[in-house]
């Protein structure tokens, strides 16, 4: 089983917007000095038995992903695509270019979740080995309620019991095999989904989840660059000891 990894990169991160770093896409701003998406590449590509990296990203944006590839010496396992109109047009671009075997696995990575963690990658391939397909989730620790959205805000429906419920992070991933399948599915009745998993769940595919972490989280709002760099150097701090 060879392993393949998609990042889709595409995004233009518009929930960003309102705040200081309005000048770049999430996934191109800086996080203790290197590209959010260059962090993003460098976990998987410390994971010796990843065979290669499809990186989807806007036309716009190529010269400036290739110049990064090269200055942080990213290598040849990483390769660029054409990004799609949203995250599942991304993945899927980047599903054609793969010359991959139905049993192979493909994991898929937001890109803007830089501080995704060796151990997180591995035990989701191993997942993905044992049961076909899995992604990352983190148990959650609110209390979750379902509302219906009203013009001024919100009113509560239900309590969702908060030990079934995880919160869907990435990677996520499958066998090639089911995933082109779950993927052409979602195609052929035009269900637009936000991660791959529930492309896998309507397809009738079972998927495994591996624990996550509050650290594996996405960049989408003012501050959370911030955030990122507060768990880099608690990281830093614990290896100095
Ligand atoms: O904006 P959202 O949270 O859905 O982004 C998740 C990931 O999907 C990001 O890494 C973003 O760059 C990517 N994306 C993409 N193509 C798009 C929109 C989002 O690759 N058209």
């Amino acid at each position: 089983m060879r392993v393949f990894v998609i990042i889709p990169a595409a995004g233009i991160g518009t929930r960003m917007a309102a705040g200081s770093h309005a000048a770049a896409p999430k996934q191109f701003l800086s996080v203790g000095g290197v590209p959010v998406l260059v962090r993003s590449v460098r976990a998987f590509l410390e994971v010796p038995r990843v065979d290669a990296v499809c990186l989807a990203v806007r036309g716009t944006e190529r010269e400036r992903v290739e110049s990064q590839i090269h200055e942080y010496k990213l290598g040849p396992r990483v390769h660029l695509v054409e990004g799609g109109e949203n995250r599942q047009g991304s993945v899927n671009n980047a599903l054609l270019a793969l010359e991959c075997d139905d049993d192979d696995a493909v994991l898929v990575h937001d890109a803007v979740r830089p501080l995704i963690d060796e151990a997180t990658i591995e035990r989701t391939i191993d997942a993905i080995e044992r049961h076909g397909a899995a992604i990352v989730g983190l148990p959650a620790v609110d209390t979750i309620k379902q509302v219906e959205r009203t013009a001024d805000g919100a009113i509560i429906t239900a309590t969702v019991p908060r030990e079934r419920v995880v919160l869907a992070q990435t990677p996520q991933g499958a066998r090639f095999g089911l995933l082109q399948r779950a993927f052409s599915e979602a195609e052929a009745d035009g269900f637009a989904g936000t991660d791959e998993a529930s492309l896998l769940e309507r397809a009738g595919i079972e998927v495994a989840v591996v624990a996550g972490s509050a650290k594996n989280f996405k960049i989408t709002q003012p501050g959370d660059i911030e955030l990122a760099e507060f768990y880099l150097n608690q990281a830093a701090g614990a290896g100095a000891r």
